[in-house]
């Protein structure tokens, strides 16, 4: 089976303004060409305008989060349909941001998953273990418990990516070693294929906490990393640039 070609995503989170489009720009400009697949998942009031600044680019635009219902009286949330309407390709679901600060559980995370493929959106779906549970040897299962979880059977043929982001790497400049990320990346993928069975091979596994251009050529090269999701180096377009070109 051949490699799936790795994505690296930028999770913007809660940051930028219409003025940031011009990094976007850049960031498309410069990753022309490249081997890896390329996202900018910006807040949801920027998917529209970005969505129309970057068409014709290989840069694909994703959404951060979205509701298990397709519309309805959910005030304040947006739904997986209207990320696609407004342009995104992707979305980011399960973040640690939304499963610590929203409550979102395993459960809640695979019905948005049922959503976003309803809407035609391929989810990047983000599991980690916290630092207490690293600590008491805890890792492995708890990822393994998520995944399993979090990711509904509808899933079969269809485009995703599971992104590993250890919660106690995200922001914090500390990164698992190299055979620490291998090995929860070969546990996510023996749970994929109990899963889905072979075809789980061509499923990326991206890594994300706290990937910087100084760290990205190490991180990106380990056994079953397929690619990246970038916070905080993907807002500067040089940054994330640097990260990109380093596959
Ligand atoms: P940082 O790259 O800022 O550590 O964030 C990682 C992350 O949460 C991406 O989703």
């Amino acid at each position: 089976m051949t490699a799936p070609r790795p994505l690296i995503a930028g999770n913007w989170k809660m940051n930028g303004l219409r003025a940031s489009l011009v990094e976007a720009a850049a960031i498309a400009e410069g990753a022309a060409g490249c081997a890896a697949r390329v996202a900018i998942c910006p807040p949801a009031v920027l998917i529209h305008l970005m969505s129309e600044l970057l068409a014709g680019t290989e840069v694909l635009v994703g959404g951060q989060d979205a509701h298990w219902e397709d519309a309805g009286a959910f005030t304040g949330d947006v739904s997986a349909r209207m990320l696609a309407d407004a342009g995104a390709k992707l979305v980011i679901l399960g973040h640690s941001e939304r499963r610590s600060g929203w409550g979102e559980t395993d459960a809640m995370v695979a019905r948005k998953v049922q959503a976003a493929l309803r809407a035609g959106l391929e989810p990047i779906v983000c599991v980690g273990e916290m630092l207490e549970q690293r600590n008491a040897g805890q890792a492995a299962p708890i990822v393994t418990e998520q995944v399993r979880g979090s990711l509904p059977a509808e899933l079969a043929g269809r485009p995703f990516c599971v992104a590993y982001e250890p919660v106690w790497a995200i922001g914090t400049g500390l990164t698992p070693s190299i055979a620490e990320i291998e090995e929860m990346h070969r546990a996510v993928r023996a749970t994929l294929g109990e899963k889905f069975g072979p075809a789980a091979e061509a499923v990326p596994i991206l890594y994300g906490g706290s990937v910087k251009p100084g760290n990205a050529a190490e991180i990106l090269h380990a056994a079953e990393v397929g690619g990246a999701l970038v916070g905080g180096a993907s807002l500067k377009a040089a940054d994330f640039l640097a990260i990109v070109r380093a596959l």
